[in-house]
């Protein structure tokens, strides 16, 4: 155990065992690089928590979660800055198991949802939710919190996250929290430091993208798809993954927008990929 002011930091599976728990917990899983958006998950956490409770933030960068080829060793890993981050934002345990503990080199048991991860990231990054699935199931039974927070801006792994928690009959409440953004309105990422300068100039193309298609008073899931994509096309160094309207919780294509839908975009920069969605009316 070590600890860096006011944050307990918990190593091992045995450590968190041992620590005394107060009432709720709160966790919010993260893969570390904490930036503002993560702040902004660790604050409604804390409001959550209570004065009585107690906020947990995990790092733990989840290879099983990156595809082959990608970004897991290049992933940023700012250990002292992420430290000194929970301690200012009032964390009262990080918990940062190693690969080695969490992943033995016999595991054989896998949680895969089936359904919703069949589509948008799915699609594009195969395996991906079966690595979200099993490392939050896994960061659910070794913390054992009463609530746990997700932000919007990966919205489909907050309905996947859901889904498993009703399946599964975990005794745990998900808390939603909206995008976070920067002052040009890009929606926060640890990968948004991949931009080079005229990428990150051009990636603010995606709200406004986003914006625009919502806000034409189209209902045609083709017509507003159209729009943003030519948005997006006027970034020269755009390239679109894809960008699809769906209903917000079975995230199924649909041909008309309405309550409870959302459009969706996965754009590359360069190498970068970046999210980003917007709630229909
Ligand atoms: P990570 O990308 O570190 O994100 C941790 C949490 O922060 C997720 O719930 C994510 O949705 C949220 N978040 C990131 N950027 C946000 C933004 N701009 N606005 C609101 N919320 C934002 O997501 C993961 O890690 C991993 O998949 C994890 C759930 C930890 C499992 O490994």
């Amino acid at each position: 155990m070590d600890r860096v002011a006011g944050v307990k930091i918990l190593t091992t599976i045995a450590a968190v065992g041992a620590e005394p728990r107060r009432k709720p917990r709160v966790l919010v899983p993260t893969m570390g690089a904490l930036h503002k958006a993560h702040g902004e998950l660790i604050r409604v956490a804390r409001e959550r928590a209570g004065k009585d409770g107690e906020v947990v933030v995990s790092i733990f960068v989840n290879p099983l979660q990156f595809e082959p080829g990608s970004d897991y060793e290049r992933y940023p890993r700012p250990q002292k800055a992420d430290e000194e981050f929970c301690r200012s934002a009032g964390v009262d345990l990080l918990f940062r198991p190693s690969v080695e503990e969490v992943y033995p080199n016999d595991r054989s048991t896998f949680v895969e949802e089936i359904s919703l991860s069949s589509t948008l990231e799915g699609k594009s990054r195969p395996g991906h939710f079966r690595g979200v699935c099993t490392v939050v199931a896994k960061l659910f039974n070794i913390l054992a919190p009463d609530a746990a927070v997700f932000g919007e801006k990966d919205f489909q792994q907050l309905a996947i996250v859901r889904r498993m928690v009703r399946d599964l009959n975990f005794n745990i409440d998900i808390v939603a929290v909206p995008t976070v953004r920067e002052e040009d309105d890009l929606a926060c990422s640890s990968r948004n430091q991949y931009l080079n300068p005229e990428e990150r100039k051009q990636a603010t193309i995606l709200h406004d993208a986003l914006r625009a298609a919502a806000n034409a008073g189209k209902r045609s899931a083709s017509d507003i798809v159209a729009l943003a994509r030519k948005t997006i096309n006027e970034a020269p160094l755009a390239r679109i993954d894809y960008v699809e309207v769906v209903d917000a919780e079975t995230l199924q294509p649909l041909e008309m927008s309405g309550p409870n839908t959302v459009l969706l975009v996965a754009v590359f920069f360069g190498k970068t990929r970046l999210i980003d969605n917007i709630t229909l009316a």
